[in-house]
């Protein structure tokens, strides 16, 4: 497996050539690093699951270098999704909508729907843009982690995830820091009224906003998804998240930066506000288990605009349940 920084243009082409090529490419995008690989390969895409530990039927997104490849892969869009993919593309969206034939059962896991995305992080935009004067049409990108695990949001949490799975063709882009630091909103469009399935930082607002309508927030991944009923996953952090808890003594503690630590109380992260929240957390996490702590208690911010969406994320990594 190669590592590439700040990767040139040619470097770029090479890592487009190796999707081509069937390899797995893991990248940077503005939410959290993906693993990609060409959406239209069986093969390759059989080995995120590998890679990932994932079930098998659970759907992966899509990532198109613009709204303009839409067309090859989904149909019959409602209005309120082509008015959603004009606002937040390239961005932290992605958009859950009826497939096409190109779609096939082993990227959406038998369902008739496809979820696409527009990155905006630009090496991922050129290298999506490679990839399709290549003869791609789009590339398959999970989040960068093991099954269960929490997403990383820089070329090193890539490296510990899955680093040891990859082969000696496949290659990390480094390309710095997640901005957002959280994953992507998902919209499903593909019924007749709108569903939010995951929040995110293109917020519940800014959809009423623009749409100018009142939307539910009931947030499942499952909607549509059947997930097996007993799986054996390996919950992360290690370490135990508890919400408003009570901090004891070398417990890790993440708050915003207005809350005083506890004393005795390891602090991971005090971000200033809910943008630096979402850009941090991941990394806090990551954080405690390096120092092998065993609890950690996180202060969520007010559950509104991106708060929603981190609170989301910290209620999950709470009960252990999938980031
Ligand atoms: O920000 C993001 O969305 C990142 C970056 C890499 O783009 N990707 C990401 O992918 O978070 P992943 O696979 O970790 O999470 C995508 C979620 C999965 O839980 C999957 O079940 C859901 O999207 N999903 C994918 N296709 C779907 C579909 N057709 N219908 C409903 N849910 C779908
Ligand atoms: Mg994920």
């Amino acid at each position: 497996m190669k590592i590439v920084s700040d990767p040139t243009l040619d470097q770029i082409k090479n890592a487009a050539q190796a999707l081509k090529a069937g390899h797995l490419v893991a990248l940077p995008t503005e939410t959290v690093y993906g693993l990609g690989a060409d959406a239209n390969n069986e093969k390759a895409v059989a080995r995120i699951y590998e890679v990932k530990g994932r079930p098998k039927d659970h759907p992966l997104i899509v990532h198109i270098s613009s709204i303009e490849l839409l067309d090859k892969w989904a149909r019959d869009m409602p209005h309120f999704a082509i008015k959603l993919a004009r606002a937040f593309w390239p961005g932290p969206m992605t958009l859950v909508l009826k497939r096409k034939d190109l779609a096939k059962d082993f990227i959406t896991g038998g369902q008739e729907s496809v979820a696409i995305r527009v990155p905006s992080h630009t090496l991922t935009s050129q290298l999506l843009k490679e990839f399709e004067s290549i003869g791609g049409n789009g590339v398959a990108a999970p989040s960068a982690n093991r099954f269960g695990k929490v997403s990383p949001t820089n070329s090193q949490a890539v490296e510990e995830e899955i680093g040891k799975f990859l082969l000696e063709n496949d290659q990390i882009l480094n390309g710095g820091q997640s901005q957002i630091g959280i994953e992507s909103t998902i919209i499903d469009c593909s019924g007749d009224n709108l569903a939010v399935l995951r929040p995110g930082s293109v917020t519940i607002d800014m959809i009423e906003n623009l749409l100018g309508m009142k939307i539910s927030e009931h947030f499942s991944l499952n909607r549509n998804v059947k997930v097996p009923g007993s799986f054996k996953v390996h919950y992360a952090p290690k370490a135990h998240v508890v919400l408003n808890g009570v901090t004891r003594p070398g417990d890790g503690f993440i708050a915003l930066e207005e809350i005083p630590t506890t004393i005795g109380a390891i602090r991971l992260a005090s971000p200033k506000d809910d943008l630096e929240f979402a850009q941090v957390l991941y990394s806090a996490l990551r954080l405690a288990d390096s120092k092998g702590i065993k609890t950690v208690n996180v202060i969520p911010p007010k559950a509104q605009g991106l708060g929603l969406a981190i609170n989301n994320r910290l209620l999950k990594a709470s009960k252990g349940e999938q980031i």
